[in-house]
């Protein structure tokens, strides 16, 4: 009978040295109203995964997908975009163009074999940092379940 693997057992994956996996995520924070409220998170000093980097934007929509792309190609496990509510888009509707745009990603990423988890859109507004952080801490725990994406080393073996 085969063992059980680390994640299965534990729900928490192993890098290649035995130590935790700890995801690299990129965080494109719009910088009107999810930046601002990841700011507000780091000066309210509320706790979370320091698992993101974070690249302001000017608005969600200035988001191509190219870049999560890009991102996961260049050794990323996920990433977050953020922007304003619906109806707060300082650039009137950048963010529902880039959420339009998530499912079209979403379907595109699957054929890479690569996990819905692995890319989230959220609404954070300036005054949402404790938002901020519990989607960073989610994000966290579910890509540390995934695992590593590792997208071009399994790329090469199929
Ligand atoms: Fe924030 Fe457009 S300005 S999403």
């Amino acid at each position: 009978m085969a063992e059980a693997t680390t994640v299965e057992r534990t729900g928490v994956s192993e890098g290649a040295s035995g130590t935790r996996f700890e995801p690299r995520i990129i965080g494109f924070l719009c910088w009107w109203c999810s930046y601002t409220g990841a700011d507000l998170a780091g000066t309210s000093r509320i706790k979370y995964s320091p698992n993101v980097s974070v690249i302001r934007v000017m608005c969600s929509g200035r988001v191509d997908p190219s870049f999560v792309l890009k991102a996961l190609s260049h050794g990323a496990d996920g990433v977050l975009i953020a922007g304003c509510h619906p109806g707060d888009c300082h650039y009137i509707s950048g963010n529902m163009k880039t959420a339009a745009r998530i499912p079209l990603l979403k379907s595109m990423l699957k054929q890479f074999n690569i996990e819905d988890e692995r890319v989230r859109m959220e609404w954070i507004s300036a005054s949402e940092g404790e938002k901020f952080a519990r989607v960073v801490d989610e994000m966290t725990a579910d890509i540390r379940k995934l695992g590593p994406l590792n997208w071009k080393a399994n790329l090469a073996r199929k």
